[in-house]
């Protein structure tokens, strides 16, 4: 059945666990999640880019969610916007059937421009009160994500931040984390603390100083009843790395947010963890195989049904190690 982010994750509050939320393009990638999460009885958050909406089509993807919810009528399902960047994106969400959005105000709408704080602050309030008229869900986000290791914001995928950014604007602060719930009523804070998107994250395997989990556990302390939310949360498994390498891919050595560091947010507060980067690469890494391994082979069901469950077996290592498995 279909449920918001609101009642999911009160539910995963009560109960101490994390959500991993995994973004999805196609029919695939659905019925990767959906069959990880059926092995695992665990619920589910979907989450549509912009840029999936425009890949895969509205129309599409409201049908394929219809799809899964009756496919696995058992399993609770949120439908999400994943970055939204203003209200029109927010509003035809709701209108194909999500039952969360994400405001995300900490850029402009160019989604390259740090925004100020009122601009923030009063299009995610405009968001949140359409949105909670309808029973929709919203997470809206304080802060920028990017690099505390080179100051950048996440380019590489097209999106995020440009030009240098300071502490100030990669952290978020928490006096400003309370006074921004207080004055936009989210139901779900994404916060700053050195994470970006995409697969180049660290340059080694992340410490305090470039991976500022401790900022999560000040906000949580202020904001205990606050559902966090941490986007950039693909682990990008060496493993992964070397499949891709191993056949013919060309991805330079790289570190994601190690499990554990998820595992120690979601004592503190954290109860949607953003992943696409770590699914799109057990995909491409199947798909990379076979296609090296039979040359002769042109059915795209012979690649793609292996890159599925390449995918299904991480979503299910992660509802397990997030301790969403069994609360279906
Ligand atoms: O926000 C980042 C997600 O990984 C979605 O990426 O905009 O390329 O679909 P995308
Ligand atoms: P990754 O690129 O780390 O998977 O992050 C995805 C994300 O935050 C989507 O909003
Ligand atoms: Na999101
Ligand atoms: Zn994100």
């Amino acid at each position: 059945a279909r449920i918001t982010l609101r009642q999911l994750l009160d539910h995963a509050a009560e109960y101490g666990y994390g959500v991993p939320a995994f973004n999805i393009n196609n029919m695939e990638q659905g019925l990767a999640i959906m069959a990880a999460a059926d092995a695992v009885d665990a619920p589910v958050i979907i989450q549509a880019s912009r840029g999936a909406r425009q890949y895969a089509n509205d129309v599409v993807l409201a049908r394929l969610i219809d799809a899964l919810v009756e496919l696995y009528p058992h399993i609770p399902v949120c439908m999400h916007l994943d970055h939204g960047n203003n209200e029109a994106t927010c509003v035809t969400a709701m209108q194909h059937g999500f039952t969360s959005v994400m405001m995300d105000g900490s850029l402009k709408e160019d989604g390259k421009t740090p925004a100020d704080w009122d601009y923030n602050v009063n299009i995610t309030r405009r968001v949140a009160e359409m949105a909670h008229y309808g029973g929709v869900s919203v997470e809206g986000e304080l802060g920028v994500l990017g690099s505390l290791e080179t100051g950048m914001g996440d380019k590489e995928d097209g999106h995020g931040a440009e030009g240098k950014l300071s502490h100030d604007q990669l952290l978020t602060n928490p006096d400003e984390a309370v006074k921004f719930v207080q004055e936009t009523q989210v139901d779900a804070l994404a916060i700053a603390m050195g994470t970006s998107h995409g697969a180049y994250k660290f340059s080694r395997k992340p410490d305090g100083d470039i991976l500022a989990m401790h900022v999560i556990e000040e906000i949580h302390r202020r904001l205990p009843h606050t559902h966090l939310v941490m986007h950039g949360s693909s682990s990008v498994p060496q493993e992964l790395q070397d499949i891709i390498n191993k056949y013919g891919g060309k991805m330079p050595q790289t570190w994601g947010v190690p499990v554990e560091e998820i595992q120690r947010g979601i004592k503190h507060g954290v109860r949607k963890i953003n992943i696409d980067t770590d699914n799109r690469m057990a995909m491409t890494g199947q798909i990379r195989r076979i296609l090296a391994e039979h040359p002769e082979e042109f059915d795209p069901r012979k690649y793609l049904k292996p890159a599925m469950e390449a995918m299904t077996k991480l979503c299910k290592e992660r509802f397990e190690q997030f301790g969403t498995a069994g609360h279906a």
